[in-house]
């Protein structure tokens, strides 16, 4: 090997060694190479927990207790296993509202993401006919633009407005891969009269920017807007303080950075100021959304619980928010500010070795579309390829990185904090030059 290559697997080696968080890595099954489209049995460079985080060690017994609580208690479980399925969702609360920066009551595990913002629009996108648009950035995940258009659908000629004219996407300037702050507070002032709703990715997912979530927030609410934010590439990514910045809503998935499962329960944000009684807002109610004391008399009459409890419908699926809890409890052990800063020596080694590579690599150098500040980002660099993108991206996966791949040529690379390593994350800086130089694995 080359002398600078050893030197920076070296800084890599090191940079773990001295790494607080580098036990955590164990608590986490990291598949083998040879298991995910590599050739060697050691374990993959895993990049790609921003799609689906990886299985925390301590989920199998978990789940397997509430099996055997179901097995040996039947419906005596809602109140006498380990963890009572009654109030199961109550026990995640205070841990999802730290890893969110939320009151407890503030924060519900339910349903999933794109279920969620739409529970959440019932409530507040209540457009009018002079003020009926929702603003989303362009590149917004197609699930929230589907379902903001459905709701646009779903009020115009009860309103009276253009539904076509309801979704406002905001684009970044020419030649530019993402949104300039003063740009989006720009559009939102000129929309003032017109903006009913502004609901952005705290983080989006295909060019990983992480918004200037307070001062947008701020801005759109001066403006007489409701905000709120999809939260799904920004749960567990970035030391969150939704309390504070004040949007009115947010809902996100736990299967990315929450390592809670494929498809697995989703979050959702109601800010406090509409948690109390007669806060009049239309929602749409199950039994679950009920207060508690009520919910076992089987009235008629709803009574919502004064916390984001009260959005719930039905009882919540135990077998999703299991994996939830454990995850969750690691959160707690590592901490969103400690996350966090491990976070930014990751991805800032991995923009380092990225730089330093394409010095050496005139004419076909790796563009990255993600912000280079790192306040404007999360654990995701998206990295434009050079050349045939489609090949070394195969090439990658038989040299045994998992990370993901967005046509027609950005690669997705998240080194999450949680499991990956600095060495991981040499390794993936060195099988990306190979793979782009086409040799073999
Ligand atoms: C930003 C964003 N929004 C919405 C979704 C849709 O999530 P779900 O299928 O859980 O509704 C995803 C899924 O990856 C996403 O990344």
């Amino acid at each position: 090997m080359e002398q600078w290559l050893s030197e920076q697997e070296a800084v890599a080696r090191g940079m773990d060694a001295a790494d607080e968080l580098r036990a955590m890595r164990s608590e986490f099954r990291v598949p083998r190479a040879k298991d995910v489209g590599g050739t060697d049995d050691g374990e993959c460079v895993y990049l790609v927990g921003n799609s689906l985080g990886l299985q925390p060690t301590g989920t199998r017994g978990a789940m397997e207790a509430e099996l055997e609580d179901w097995a040996r208690l039947g419906v005596e479980g809602h109140f006498k296993g380990g963890h009572p399925w009654f109030s199961a969702h109550e026990e995640v609360r205070g841990m999802l509202s730290r890893v969110v920066g939320a009151l407890p009551r503030e924060v519900v595990a339910m349903n999933s993401l794109t279920t969620n913002l739409h529970l959440m629009m019932v409530s507040f996108y209540r457009p009018t006919r002079e003020r009926y648009r929702i603003v989303i950035e362009d590149t917004a995940f197609p699930s929230d633009s589907y379902a903001v258009r459905s709701q646009a659908e779903f009020h115009a000629s009860r309103a009276g407005f253009d539904a076509s004219r309801a979704v406002l996407r905001l684009r970044p300037r020419e030649g530019e891969a993402t949104l300039r702050t003063s740009d989006v507070l720009e559009v939102l002032d000129r929309e003032r009269s017109s903006a009913a709703l502004v609901m952005l990715g705290g983080v989006n997912y295909l060019t990983g920017q992480l918004f200037d979530m307070p001062a947008i927030t701020r801005f759109a609410r001066e403006r007489g807007m409701a905000v709120g934010w999809d939260l799904a590439h920004a749960a567990g990514n970035i030391d969150l303080r939704l309390h504070d910045d004040g949007p009115d809503f947010a809902a996100w998935c736990s299967y990315k950075y929450l390592n809670s499962g494929p498809g697995s329960i989703a979050g959702a944000f109601v800010h406090e100021r509409h948690l109390h009684a007669g806060a009049g807002l239309p929602r749409f109610a199950g039994w679950w959304g009920n207060d508690p004391k009520e919910r076992f008399r089987m009235g008629p009459e709803f009574r919502p619980v004064e916390s984001a409890d009260a959005w719930q419908l039905s009882n919540p699926p135990i077998f999703a928010l299991t994996p939830l809890r454990v995850s969750l409890g690691l959160f707690d052990r590592a901490t969103m500010p400690a996350l966090r800063e491990k976070s930014r020596r990751l991805t800032g080694l991995l923009e380092r070795l990225i730089d330093e590579r394409n010095a050496r690599r005139p004419g076909a150098a790796v563009g990255v579309l993600t912000p280079r500040d790192a306040s404007q980002r999360g654990c995701q660099l998206s990295l434009v390829l050079p050349g045939d993108a489609r090949r070394a991206f195969a090439a990658l996966q038989s040299r045994g990185v998992v990370c993901d791949f967005r046509e027609p040529n950005v690669v997705r690379a998240a080194p999450v904090p949680l499991y990956s390593s600095f060495h991981d994350v040499w390794r993936f800086a060195s099988a990306l030059d190979d793979a782009l130089a086409g040799g073999a694995s």
